[in-house]
């Protein structure tokens, strides 16, 4: 099977003479609307918002711990979860939840993950942002392969599986394999999920999704808020067909083949947004700070975050941490926009509303049940709080841009008859783009034709400037995506730490993902 085929990028989608009927909007009409993607209706009818309790989920307990590591297993497995009320959804999960249990490292201490594959589906799971090397990366051809698949003739059939080429370029394994996550990083709001060749989209639309959090003694030391008050809320909108399964617009609906039709080659948009898995959820708070960690694992969708009311003075959204962990010093905004893959962490002091408040977290991006997310209940009891933003949260070593010793260029945009590329490229596994050396900065030029949510695994990057001018609003501190607007240049720098080998640079839509917008570079 050749490369074409196996993206699925042929006459259906992408070939020669389709791509006039290729539904993907000009840039103009994206201007317009804001946001690239396309939306996917439910079939079945949708709850009230504001019913559900927001659900927290559940923290991972090492099975084993020693003096410098802790040791963790999960099983991949199918599991029936109610999502929407009454509504029984088949889903892909880590451990039987969506989202998966999260994982709650150490800064200097290895997490060991242990994963089990019991999905009917080869896996690859991805730390997103982890310092890790190569062989626990996540490479899109690493698979683990089904618990008692043999790997050999009888995955022929199996949905999903690359041709012989692209599987002898990866590292398969049977059954389980184990990811070491050194911790040689700073606290930050990490995740995990699915990174599997040309099936990340459907992957993660079907569950495959969890946090994993890095402490360290610096942030421990800020009077954060901490314990009930430091919540993780990751953010994903989701379709679902009148059966109550995920609907999602697959090509071919048994994935045996990777894509989406035509009209949403441009990105999945679900009509149901979900915070931690449940729609529209609610939370009682108390009248006091909170920490919210901001994940947007959603495929394709953005979102304009802003709480409503506002606190009278506004910025009420005061952002402490990015992708890489703790900001210098705070930064307020009245909203927030995220794009996938990013993670905002902010504290929201909800002592600054009328105790009794209810407080609504608005989507501006969206439109109709997609304008909302979920609803905080201010308590009407006052409770004493002595958590604080203080001034200075940490220091941050700017990366120089004189000390860069190369310039890279990378072009996300659609390119006639190869779908999603980069610099003109098709994913292709085993071919480089780059070769950084390790321990040098380098500046690395992204530009896009439309919307591009780009990342960078290895190692976490300070933006330099976008669209010639200083960073913007939502890029400071360490970043590992950064938001490139339609016909935009956004300049960043980086310097590879610790570990050699192969890593990936791709765009964070999991439509353009999976429709080849992806490269490795090789750290040497
Ligand atoms: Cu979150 Cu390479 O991915
Ligand atoms: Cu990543
Ligand atoms: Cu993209």
């Amino acid at each position: 099977m050749n490369r074409r085929r196996f993206l699925g990028l042929g006459a259906s989608v992408f070939g020669a003479g389709a791509l006039a009927a290729v539904a993907v909007p000009s840039a103009a009409r994206l201007l317009a609307e804001g946001r690239p993607g396309r939306l996917l209706s439910s079939e079945l009818d949708l709850p009230p918002a504001f019913q559900v309790p927001l659900p927290v989920p559940p923290v991972l307990e090492p099975y084993s711990s020693d003096e410098t590591a802790d040791y963790y297993e999960i099983v991949e497995q199918v599991a029936k979860l109610e999502i929407l009320p009454g509504v029984r959804t088949e889903a892909w999960t880590y451990g039987g939840s969506y989202p998966g249990p999260t994982v709650v490292a150490r800064s200097g201490r290895a997490a060991v993950v242990k994963h089990r594959n019991l999905l009917p589906v080869p896996t690859v799971v991805h730390l997103h942002g982890g310092h890790t090397p190569a062989d626990s990366d996540g490479y899109p051809v690493d698979l683990l392969l089904p618990v008692g698949s043999t790997g050999g003739g009888d995955m022929a059939g199996m949905p999903g599986m690359p041709g012989m080429a692209h599987r002898a370029a990866g590292r398969s394994v049977t059954g389980e394999r184990t990811h070491t996550y050194p911790g040689r990083q700073r606290a930050a709001t990490l995740w995990y999920h699915d990174h599997r060749m040309g099936f990340t989209g459907p992957g993660v639309w079907r569950g495959l999704a969890g946090f994993h959090l890095v402490h360290d003694d610096e942030e421990a030391a800020l009077p954060l808020p901490y314990g009930d008050r430091d919540l993780p809320l990751m953010l994903a909108d989701r379709s679902f067909a009148a059966d109550g399964s995920f609907r999602y617009p697959a090509t071919d609906p048994t994935l045996a083949a990777p894509g989406v039709t035509d009209d949403y080659a441009n990105g999945v948009l679900g009509d149901v947004i979900l915070v931690n898995g449940a729609p529209w959820p609610r939370l009682d708070v108390d009248w006091a700070r909170y920490r919210l960690r901001l994940l947007n694992a959603s495929n394709a969708r953005a979102y304009r975050l802003e709480l409503d009311p506002q606190p009278s003075g506004g910025d009420a959204l005061v952002q402490i941490g990015s992708d890489g962990g703790l900001l210098e010093a705070p930064v307020t905004h009245d909203a927030l926009e995220i794009a996938p893959a990013e993670r905002f962490d902010v504290v929201v002091d909800f002592s600054r509303y009328e105790p009794g408040t209810s407080v609504r977290l608005l989507n501006r991006f969206g439109s109709d049940r997609t304008a909302e997310v979920m609803r905080f209940d201010v308590s009407s009891r006052r409770v004493t709080d002595d958590a604080t933003v203080p001034e200075e949260l940490s220091t941050i070593e700017r990366l120089d841009p004189d000390a860069a010793v190369t310039t890279r260029q990378f072009a996300f945009r659609r390119s006639r008859g190869d779908g999603w590329t980069i610099n003109g490229r098709p994913y292709e596994p085993g071919h480089d783009i780059a070769r950084p050396a390790l321990g040098r900065t380098e500046l690395w030029r992204f530009s896009s034709d439309l919307h591009h949510p780009v990342h960078v695994h290895l190692n976490q990057f300070q933006v330099l400037t976008r669209d010639g001018r200083a960073p913007g609003p939502y890029d400071a501190g360490w970043k590992d995506t950064v938001d490139l607007r339609p016909a935009e240049v956004v300049e960043v720098l980086v310097r590879f730490t610790d570990y050699a080998g192969t890593y990936m640079l791709h765009c964070h839509n999991l439509e353009h993902e999976d429709m080849a917008m992806m490269a490795d570079f090789v750290v040497e």
